[in-house]
This record gives C-alpha cells, structure tokens and sequence, in this order.
C-alpha cells in the first residue's frame, strides 16, 4: 500500500470512529419513557449519578430472580432490611449468626453496589439478653456498655472496608413532644452515655466508616429541633458522628417542601451530611399504634391518589437534587410493592403502595416522575 491510501485509509477509519462516537451520544441523550423502558438498560443510579447514590433496604430473598435484576440495574447502594440489627446478629449472648448479612454483602460486593449498614444499637430487634445481669436482675451500665462495645466491636470489625457507613444509633428521640430522650432501657439502665459511647466504639472498630443517627419524623418541626440539639451536642463533645439519617416513611401528606428543605438546612448547618435512610411514601396518614383495619377503610390505589403520590415524590427529588451538596445517599426501604413493611404496619391487613415499581416490578408514574428532569 502507498503512503497516499493508507492515509486515506487512516482519515476513513477515523471518520467512522467519531460517527460511532456521535451515534452513542445521541443514544445516551434519547429519554427512557415507557416505550424503551425494557431496552433502555439505564436506571436510577444512571440517572442520579452526578448527584448522590439510590439505594434499596433488601432480605435475603430479594437476591434472587427477578428482583436481583431489578436491584442491580436501579440501586449502586444497599442496606439490610433486618439482617444486621441485634437481635438478627446476637440473638444469644456470644453467639452469632453471620449467614443472611454475608449473603447481602456478598451480593452487592460481587455487583459493585455500596453497602451501609443498619443499625448498632436500637431499642427494637434487640435481644433481652443484653438488658439482664448475671443474677437476673437488670444489667449494670458498666455491663451493658461493655456488650454494647463487644457487640459493635465484632460487627463493625467483619465488614470493615466493606461496609461504607453505619447507622450507629436508631431512634432515641422520644415521640411525645413535650419529652425527650426515648425512655428505652438503654436510657433507663445507661443514661445518653449510650449514645456516645455507641459512636465512640463504631469509631474504635472502623476510623475509616462514616457515622450516623438515624431516626423518623426528622422534618416535624417540634422532633427536629429535639434531633438537632442532640446533634449540636455530639458535635460539640467532639462524638465521631458523620451524618443524621432522616428515615422519611413519609406519605402523600406530608412532608411539606417547606419543612423537608427547613430540616435538611438545620441539620446540615452543624456540618453534618444527609441521607435518606428508609424512603417509602405511604398512601395513607402516618400512625404508629398497631391496629385491625376498620371494616369500611379501602386500601383501592386509585388514580388520584398514584397521581398524589407522584406529585409528592416528585417534590421531595427536585428538592433532594437542589441540596445535592449535603445529601449523599437516598435509599427505599424495599424494592417494590410487590411486599412492603407497611401492608402489616401499623394496620393488619392492610395494603400499601408506597414504592416506585408495581408488585410486577413495573416503573410507577413517580418513577418517571423522579427521572425526568434536567441532568447536569
Ligand atoms: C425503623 C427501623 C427500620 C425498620 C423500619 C420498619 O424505621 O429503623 O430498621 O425496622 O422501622 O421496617
């Protein structure tokens, strides 16, 4: 070949490269709708790649089949529904159970997806052994707090450099307005040295894993600003705590946008980062006291309330993109309405649908919602 066709040849090749180039460019920018969905490989972490990671609360039983698939293209960040709290890990004093919390580490280690783990001490799905001295009576605070070392020790040792984040605290903010810490046997027996101490030892076991208290109804005023004190004095005490955890079980009413943006600025003000620990958006008004569902309650998801439900995801994910600078994970508690926490909870019996896919897996009017906007 001649100098003169080869680079002929050359400038051909390279005509056709940067066709190829131009080609997957527009291929990138065409919008998923339903039309492409099942094509259109991208998720929600392709979407929300230049902003935080999306993860998903998972059992054991969501690795396999069709909602492994559907957890491995939309979610880069997982959390154990309940395979890592107390009571699944140390059900007897010594004696631990590693199978289920291995498997969700190994799933999401083998499919690049982040893990945080959930959660080191809580005054639910904690055995009551840990509470109970030798001779029978309550445990002294020096006992508990030396099983609350050991236990957080052994925990946060396996998984270190594998799991990225930890919540170290669940909940000990009291639901009464007028009170404030959580009247839990953690508190009765340890006083609020439990907290620090908790953080203290995740921090011993693991300097490099981020920190966080976690807890709900974050964005009503009145517990906020119980939250933030507690907040503001493990800052000042210098407490190895990275982040707040705001679980958002929300619903379609509320919270307000007025009131998510006011508490994503007050915590963040003590320098702290955000995640959304628990999202769900229950199509029926917050409760907690378990229940039989009433004869003539509907749990029907009609149009109007999807519509609603739409509305309220879209909001709180135009608000998470605007405050992207401090938020660093949102993670739904389950994948799908195909099962939910909620159809039990608080009421027996009664269905929710508080997710962004369909019990057939299917993406939701909130889901487009959520992925429809303009991407930096
Ligand atoms: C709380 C806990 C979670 C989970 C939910 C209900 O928010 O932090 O671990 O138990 O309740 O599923």
């Amino acid at each position: 070949m001649n100098k003169k066709d080869y680079l002929s040849g050359l400038m051909g090749c390279k005509i056709i490269c940067c066709m190829l180039i131009l080609l997957l460019c527009a291929a990138c920018r065409v919008k998923q709708t339903e039309a492409n969905y099942q094509q259109d490989k991208r998720g929600l972490k392709d979407f929300y790649k230049n902003y935080f990671s999306i993860g998903v609360a998972v059992a054991q039983r969501n690795l396999i089949g069709d909602e492994a698939n559907l957890i491995k293209r939309h979610f880069n960040s997982i959390t154990a529904e309940n395979a890592m709290k107390m009571e699944a890990l140390q059900p007897k004093e010594g004696v631990f159970n590693w199978r289920a919390a291995d498997s969700i580490v190994s799933f999401a280690l083998s499919n690049q997806i982040k893990i945080r783990g959930h959660n080191l001490c809580w005054h639910e799905q904690v055995p009551n052994w840990f509470f109970v001295g030798p001779s029978g009576a309550q445990a002294s605070k020096e006992l508990l707090l030396q099983r609350l070392r050991t236990h957080i020790h052994t925990v946060v040792e396996r998984y270190k450099g594998k799991i990225y984040a930890w919540d170290v605290v669940n909940e000990v903010i009291d639901d009464d307005p007028a009170k404030y810490f959580r009247n839990s046997k953690w508190y009765q027996i340890a006083g609020e040295d439990f907290i620090i101490k908790a953080f203290e030892y995740a921090h011993e076991a693991d300097p490099e894993a981020k920190l966080y208290y976690n807890d709900y109804n974050t964005e009503r005023p009145e517990k906020r600003d119980r939250i933030y004190k507690l907040l503001k004095k493990l800052k000042e005490k210098n407490v190895p705590i990275d982040g707040v955890g705001l679980q958002a079980h929300w619903s379609i009413f509320e919270p307000s946008q007025v009131d998510l943006e006011a508490a994503i600025e007050k915590y963040s003000s003590l320098g702290l980062k955000i995640q959304f620990t628990e999202l769900d958006m229950s199509i029926y008004a917050w409760e907690k006291n378990k229940r039989e569902k009433k004869p003539n309650e509907s749990d029907v998801y009609t149009p109007t309330i999807e519509a609603q439900q739409s509305a309220q995801y879209k909001m709180v994910f135009d608000t998470f993109r605007k405050y992207r600078e401090v938020i660093t994970n949102v993670t739904f508690w389950n994948v799908s309405d195909r099962y939910t926490w909620l159809d039990e909870y608080p009421v027996r019996g009664r269905k929710n649908h508080p997710l962004l896919f369909d019990a057939a897996l299917q993406p939701k009017q909130a889901y487009w919602q959520i992925i429809n906007f303009n991407r930096k």
